[in-house]
């Protein structure tokens, strides 16, 4: 199968206003024109076979300027169009003869959004060996009938009512043939191509179009094509890095040694609490939730839970991580500051730091681990406590 792709761009865009701005699918939105947007797609996707745009004769210096820099824009053929949309496409088949498609899609170069998934689902259906497809999405509003005088008419149901979109896909020689025979009975009042098929009484399959495949008809969908490209450029120079806190605290009893980021130093004192009473990483557990507002460490480790009795507290770093890159986190950095009289870090610090690295799946250099005494006032200058404060930062990804 060879799908053929017609773009149609030669309309004069009259809905849209302002004819000083020029023909809607050379204005730009989000910094690139309308039709940028439309043939990227295309060229993008991997079952493209060869390109056809149809321009007016008027727009041969827009069109160029408007794909300039676009990756194998230079393989896109382009051929002159007529004064309806229907001879447009008619031409745009006539220059895609003789290429190879065994397959076409009639694409407006009004919907820019028009993304990689529907493509594919189209393709499916072609796949399937349907010889007609037109994406499509059920009408939502009630619909009424109006009157010259301004009067509602009548309600019409909605029931199996379809809004359709492009691009309409067939096989190339049925819709290259109903186009024909519809110019040579001069039936020149169709506006899209599954109307043209139907009329040849061609089958065309409906699939699911896309909410975000609108076409820019009027000058407001421009503004707000605009808008929301420009929102979304904006969001992607800013990267969404988040930063998360933790704290925690554990009583010192009489006892063999302590555990801090998963090391074992041997202590007159032991930590008491839930679990192995790791403070370090009790800490970092919560600051790497914060990250993506999934609560703290007692919501998914509940103490009066006895399964984490004496458990080793890497469980619950594992699993904050694991929830973090759910979230499309990757963590950049964990940093941990503990705060004890005794036993003294210094020593076992690489060794957290390997466990942190360890632990959360990350470079070591991302990793800190560093540790101060309180001077031998409060609880933790008695030797009561060891307190442990976090800080993770996680970047996310857009979704
Ligand atoms: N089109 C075309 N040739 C025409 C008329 C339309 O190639 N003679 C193309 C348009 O460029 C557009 C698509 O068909 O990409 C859908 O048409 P429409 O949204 O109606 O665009 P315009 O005809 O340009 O706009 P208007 O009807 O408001 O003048
Ligand atoms: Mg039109």
């Amino acid at each position: 199968m060879n799908i053929g792709i017609v773009i149609v761009a030669a309309g004069r865009g009259e809905r849209a206003g302002s004819p000083q701005d020029g023909p809607k699918q050379y204005r730009p939105i989000g910094g690139r024109p309308v039709i940028a947007h439309t043939l990227e797609t295309f060229l993008a996707w991997h079952r493209s076979g060869p390109i056809v745009v149809v321009i007016h004769p008027d727009d041969e210096d827009l069109y160029a300027s408007a794909i300039a820099g676009l990756p194998r824009a230079g393989d896109v053929m382009v051929t002159f169009g007529g004064d309806t949309r229907q001879r447009s496409v008619h031409e745009g088949l006539r220059a895609l003869a003789g290429s190879g498609a065994t397959h076409v899609m009639i694409h407006d170069a009004a919907r820019p959004f028009i993304d990689l998934a529907l493509l594919d689902r189209i393709a499916a259906m072609l796949d399937t060996g349907h010889d007609g497809v037109l994406p499509a999405i059920p009408v939502v509003d009630t619909l009424k009938r109006g009157g010259a005088d301004g009067l509602v008419h009548e309600t019409v149901s909605r029931t199996a009512l379809y809004a359709a979109q492009t691009p309409q896909s067939f096989t190339f020689n049925e819709i290259r043939a109903a186009h024909d025979k519809a110019a040579a009975l001069r039936r020149d009042d169709f506006t899209d191509d599954a109307s043209i098929a139907e009329w040849a009484g061609l089958p065309v399959m409906l699939v699911e179009g896309s909410t975000d495949n609108i076409k820019l008809t009027v000058g407001r969908d421009i503004d707000m094509a605009n808008e929301r490209l420009s929102k979304r450029q904006q969001r992607d120079l800013l990267p969404d890095v988040r930063t998360g806190n933790g704290y925690d605290v554990h009583q010192l009893v009489a006892g063999d040694g302590v555990t801090l980021c998963g090391v074992f130093i041997p202590h007159d004192q032991k930590l008491s609490g839930h679990s192995d009473a790791d403070v370090a990483l009790h800490a970092l557990t919560d600051a790497l939730l914060a990250t993506c507002g999934a609560g703290d460490i007692g919501d998914h480790f509940p103490p009066s839970d006895m399964q984490w009795k004496g458990a080793p507290s890497r469980i619950f770093l594992e699993h904050a991580a694991r929830i973090v890159r759910e979230h499309g986190g990757t963590i950049m950095n964990a940093d941990v500051s503990l705060i004890a009289e005794a036993p003294k870090v210094g020593p076992h610090r690489e060794m957290m730091r390997r466990n942190l690295s360890d632990f959360l799946g990350i470079d070591m250099e991302r990793c800190s681990v560093k540790a101060t005494t309180n001077e031998t006032i409060g609880f933790v200058g008695r030797r009561e406590g060891i307190a442990a404060i976090a800080t993770a930062t996680v970047v996310y990804r857009e979704d």
